[in-house]
């Protein structure tokens, strides 16, 4: 059994895209490996919080992973800043790193673009990636392709360590989320789903109404030729819709076109809102039982007792391979 590990932001909406991009396929791993999820709050404080916004986010993304079917049975579900030793393991690793290959970071670039002073939080970010990820003796980290750059570094870092240290850290593999995965824009489908756009309608959040969820499919974006084919290049906008009724319903795309060959797209667009809503239904009425209940605070509990026996391991070896404390 392999070990799996990825971390998440507390933010307080997810969307379809991280829906079937991330959480469906963190639900599947856990079936097959032993799975640590950590809502990543130490992360989300690079950028400015409020307080009470945080804390609740949290709890909102620990609920919903709950509700789409994480098990805590099965899997270690934890909040990171519940466990002292990522903040322990960061700083040795920021010994072992330099400020040159931090700098080469994309991530940190975007976000620190034209700023003259960067928050040395968000140099440090991949840093306490990194520490999340060595700290459990990870095999396999399933993440987004952006992150790819970071997974990099914690090898470096990994391999760095037992070169000097000796063996001291597990070294992870990466294991990027299919890019069949990727859920467009409703009213562009050129571009990636996302939390940022401005738009409500470009995409839907696993916790929307149903009459919200039916106004955003009702006015996806499509073309003007009226044949139902999949053809991503071509078709951007009738293809996305497929894909998503694909992913919902576990249908093969070629069989929905089959299914609508001479239908208009008001007819796949009205299947799909009817697909949507009960793909989302039994998961919004789940989060609402877990969301406000103690079952909840006493999962995320547990799972800091589990990690933590875990964690405490690594970073005995640690100090203990670099001479540290008595
Ligand atoms: P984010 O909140 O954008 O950092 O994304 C969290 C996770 O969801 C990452 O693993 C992403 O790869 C995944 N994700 C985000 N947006 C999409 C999308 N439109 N399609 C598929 N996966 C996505
Ligand atoms: N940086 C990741 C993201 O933005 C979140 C994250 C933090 C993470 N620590 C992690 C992902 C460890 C995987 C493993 O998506």
């Amino acid at each position: 059994m392999k070990r799996v590990f990825s971390g998440v932001q507390p933010t307080g909406n997810l969307h379809l895209g991280n829906y079937l991009g991330a959480l469906k396929q963190f639900v599947e791993l856990q079936n097959e490996d032993e799975c640590v999820y950590c809502i990543v709050d130490m992360h989300s404080i690079t950028v400015p919080q409020d307080p009470k916004e945080l804390k609740a986010h949290t709890l909102d993304i620990a609920a919903l992973y709950l509700a789409v079917g994480l098990d805590p049975k099965k899997s270690i579900v934890f909040v990171q800043s519940t466990v002292p030793q990522h903040a322990e393991l960061s700083w040795v690793l920021t010994c072992n790193s330099y400020t040159g290959e931090l700098s080469r970071m994309t991530q940190y670039k975007q976000k620190s673009h034209g700023q003259e002073s960067a928050p040395t939080g968000l140099f440090m970010y991949p840093v306490l990636m990194a520490a999340d990820i060595l700290l459990y003796d990870t095999d396999i980290v399933p993440v987004g392709n952006d992150q790819k750059q970071h997974i990099e570094l914690t090898r470096d870092l990994a391999i760095r360590v037992n070169n000097k240290y000796g063996k001291t850290f597990v070294v992870p593999d990466g294991r990027f989320l299919k890019a069949g995965a990727r859920v467009m824009s409703l009213d562009d489908p050129t571009s990636k789903m996302s939390k940022s756009n401005p738009n409500e309608k470009s995409r839907i959040s696993l916790l929307d109404p149903p009459n919200k969820i039916k106004k955003a499919i009702m006015s996806a974006t499509t073309d003007s030729d009226g044949v139902i084919a999949f053809d991503v290049e071509n078709k951007p906008g009738v293809s996305n819709l497929l894909s998503i009724y694909s992913a919902l319903s576990g249908k093969p795309v070629e069989d929905i076109c089959a299914e609508y060959e001479g239908h208009g797209y008001g007819d796949l667009k009205k299947a799909l809102v009817e697909i949507t809503v009960d793909a989302l239904t039994p998961i919004q009425q789940r989060y609402n039982e877990i969301r406000p209940s103690q079952e909840l605070v006493d999962i995320l509990k547990d799972g800091t007792e589990r990690a933590s026996v875990i964690a405490e391991a690594t970073m005995k070896r640690v100090k203990e391979n670099f001479g540290l404390g008595l």
